[in-house]
């Protein structure tokens, strides 16, 4: 299970990116002070403020103060348009969105996340938020649908609208967005299909859906994804097998969590030429063979994940890339001996109990540095870690 850490670099470069403008700014202009504030703006944060009962977290917000440069959270432009708002973990921001929000035309950047009592829907006069490239409103308490009108505000690149209590069903009017390029709705409680048109945003690069009540199959389009990086999709109640396009991403780089669904059924020979880095498959209902998952020329496959499924094929033919650090194959039914070529390869994990694996544990230096665990409930398997073969 992946941890998304792109927010935090998109963050750390608009701030760098902002900073760098205004500093360029300051040497053009040098007889000019820093930008005042567009007292439309300003009335419009006091109303926030005010809204959530002056919470401590807006203490710098002093109206004799200049928002651009004297309140935390707040950026502006050199007109002294407010471009980001960014607001995050406070235990005493109580309340619904106020209309207020809707009111800073030239936003950019709105942030405003990790607030556990911050409640409601994600309102509709937010959609004049046309200017709006980051929408982060993670780790809140909304509640509601994933609103239709994101779709009109265009200039979207990053949707974080995580660990929330979101219900309903993913829009598919998302498609119209040209420029996104992450959406995380990962840990709500959507339900209903993966809509197929995401396969139309050709900017797309990470996609996390995880921990929802997703059902339906995996869109086959999702593979016309050139820049996809990586798609989350654990923990949801997917069904039907992986689309047999899988096997044309274009991008070499991807990694790919499918695991804890419902998914079933044989995995298409064609999903074995992806150029996948890493791939969970864990805690599914596929069975037969997937012995081609693996192969020496898959360079780029560092882990691989395929615990607790019906999987039932001989690991003894199996040609296991050279650049392989995790491999759990745990919990099927997979039959033969351990390859030779195992005791080469970099790992640092390693599971292959529960199984019905036989034969020799190949010898290297970090096979038998593993807990015996890791090997046990086998057919027949023997030597180091476990007991010696007779
Ligand atoms: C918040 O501060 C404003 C301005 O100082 C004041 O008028 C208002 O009564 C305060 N609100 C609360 C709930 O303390
Ligand atoms: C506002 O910010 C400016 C620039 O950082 C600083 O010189 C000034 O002292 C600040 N004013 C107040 C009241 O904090
Ligand atoms: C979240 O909001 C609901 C009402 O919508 C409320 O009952 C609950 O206490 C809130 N949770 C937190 C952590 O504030
Ligand atoms: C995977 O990578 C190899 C080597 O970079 C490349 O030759 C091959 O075409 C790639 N496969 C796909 C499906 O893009």
């Amino acid at each position: 299970m992946q941890v998304p850490t792109l927010k935090w670099s998109l963050l750390s470069f608009t701030f760098t990116f902002t900073f760098t403008f205004l500093l360029v700014l300051l040497s053009l202009n040098p007889a000019s002070s820093a930008a005042v504030c567009n007292t439309d703006d300003q009335k419009s944060l006091l109303e926030i403020k005010y809204h959530f009962n002056n919470a401590s977290t807006f203490t710098t917000w002093d109206p004799n103060t200049d928002c651009c440069t004297n309140w935390s959270g707040i950026q502006c432009d050199a007109q002294g348009r407010v471009t980001m708002l960014a607001n995050s973990i406070a235990n005493d921001v109580v309340g619904e969105i106020p209309p207020a929000m809707g009111e800073l035309p030239y936003l950019q950047f709105l942030a405003f996340s990790n607030l556990p009592q911050l409640s409601g829907t994600i309102p509709s006069f937010l959609s004049k938020l046309t200017n709006l490239q980051h929408l982060d409103l993670s780790l809140n308490n909304l509640t509601g649908p994933i609103p239709d009108f994101l779709s009109q505000l265009k200039d979207l690149d990053d949707i974080d609208l995580s660990s929330n209590s979101l219900t309903g069903s993913i829009p598919s009017s998302l498609s119209q967005l040209p420029k996104l390029r992450t959406i995380n709705l990962g840990t709500n409680k959507l339900s209903g299909p993966i809509p197929p048109s995401l396969g139309s945003i050709k900017t797309l690069v990470q996609i996390y859906f995880y921990s929802n009540s997703l059902s339906g199959s995996i869109p086959s389009s999702l593979s016309r994804l050139h820049e996809l990086n990586e798609l989350a999709l654990w923990d949801n109640k997917l069904t039907g097998t992986i689309p047999a396009s899988f096997g044309s991403f274009r991008n070499s780089d991807i990694s790919l969590d499918l695991s804890s669904n419902k998914l079933s059924g044989s995995i298409p020979r064609s999903f074995g030429k992806a150029n996948i880095t890493q791939l969970d498959i864990s805690k599914n209902k596929f069975t037969g063979d997937a012995s081609f998952l693996f192969s020496r020329d898959k360079t780029v496959l560092s882990s691989i994940v395929m615990s607790n499924n019906l999987f039932k094929f001989d690991f003894s033919k199996v040609d296991l890339p050279l650049g392989l650090k995790r491999m759990d194959i745990s919990h099927n039914m997979i039959f033969g001996s351990l390859p030779e070529r195992l005791g080469q390869l970099p790992l640092y994990r390693i599971d292959v109990s529960f199984n019905q694996l036989c034969g020799k544990i190949p010898t290297g230096r970090r096979l038998k540095q593993f807990d015996a665990a890791k090997f046990s409930n086998n057919k027949c398997l023997c030597g180091l870690p476990l007991p010696p073969c007779n």
